[in-house]
């Protein structure tokens, strides 16, 4: 109900519209009305109430809400099931436990998670309102041997998003990190339920630190990891950039569902920011180290060490500084 009388606020805008018309449009009491009203308001939206003429909206918080979201979308089908929650252990986790009963395109986004989960088991720092927090259910027909791929279909739709919404120029650290300035602004986890030939589901997970003051970022971090508005100078609307970062998603993923990896390769080399450095891959099993020369036509990154080249599929990567590999 609370996300109807938003629409209808929403509707509104620049008019006033009368609790009795609201109560009579939507079937409920005026007092119900009132207290829906004021819930929006504690939710950060500033609503004018006029004695005789009614409410009226006059601006609306950064959240990630469908009613937020949906006027924003571009997309036929990411973004068209917005599942929104105040506070996830984990995105990634709802969205596994949902994906068998939803269609292709369904997104849980949340405005926290207390148990962000990275690559290799690590954490995602996740604060409430700083970043996007997203997953996102697709069910392509592609062989499970090539989901691999979907990750970096991903990162060049970021980077892209991350360009048209901050004007920042962003890069690839193959295959999941999107770096600014040298401190990661993004991570990308792609997780799947398949079957020996056939996928069942994918969940793309992608996280976004935007807006977030430097100094509360926890010590052992801040090294590593940056905040889009700090990089800017100034805070960046989440919701621009969820509905734009979709759209991108949106357009990349199409384009290799129907072409292939070879629809992306390019770009993701444009992107990378490890072509020509020496760098480090920490696997399971074994550690590579060599230059990074160039990403295959299938996504592998292709490293030059001791005369040959080897293939990557996956691992750690780190690049080589002044202070080692980092
Ligand atoms: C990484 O670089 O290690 C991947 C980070 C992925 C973080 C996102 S935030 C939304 C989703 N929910 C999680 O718990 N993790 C992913």
């Amino acid at each position: 109900m609370k996300g109807k009388i938003l629409n209808q606020l929403m509707a509104n805008r620049q008019k006033y519209i009368s609790g009795q018309d609201l109560s009579h449009k939507l079937g409920v009491s005026r007092t119900a009305v009132w207290k829906y009203i004021n819930s929006l308001k504690q939710q950060g939206y500033q609503i004018e109430a006029v004695s005789n003429k009614g409410y009226r909206l006059l601006s609306s918080p950064d959240v990630l809400t469908p009613e937020e979201i949906y006027p924003l979308l571009t997309t036929s089908a990411l973004g068209r099931t917005i599942i929104h929650k105040e506070s996830l252990a984990s995105t990634s986790l709802l969205a596994k436990e949902i994906a068998p009963q939803q269609h292709e395109g369904t997104v849980v986004v949340a405005e926290e998670q207390t148990k962000g989960r990275g690559r290799l088991g690590r954490q995602w720092y996740s604060p409430r309102s700083g970043g996007i927090w997203c997953s996102v259910i697709l069910k392509p027909e592609i062989r499970p041997d090539k989901a691999y791929q979907i990750t970096q279909v991903a990162a060049v739709a970021v980077v892209k998003a991350v360009g048209e919404i901050t004007g920042l120029a962003a890069g690839i650290k193959w295959p999941n990190d999107i770096i600014v300035n040298g401190k990661k602004v993004c991570g990308i986890l792609t997780e799947m339920n398949a079957e020996a030939d056939i996928i069942n589901h994918i969940v793309l997970s992608i996280g976004i630190n935007v807006n977030h003051e430097g100094e509360s970022v926890p010590s052992e971090l801040r090294d590593k990891i940056g905040f889009l508005s700090s990089q800017c100078g100034h805070a960046i609307s989440r919701k621009q950039l969820l509905a734009v970062t979709l759209s991108k998603l949106e357009d990349e993923y199409k384009a290799f569902i129907e072409n292939g990896f070879k629809a992306t390769v390019a770009d993701c080399r444009k992107y990378s920011l490890l072509l020509g450095s020496e760098v480090q891959v920490t696997q399971m099993d074994r550690t590579y180290r060599g230059t990074a020369v160039d990403i295959s036509g299938e996504g592998l990154l292709l490293i030059q060490t001791d005369g040959r080249t080897v293939e990557v599929i996956s691992g750690d990567v780190s690049v080589r500084g002044i202070k080692g590999y980092l």
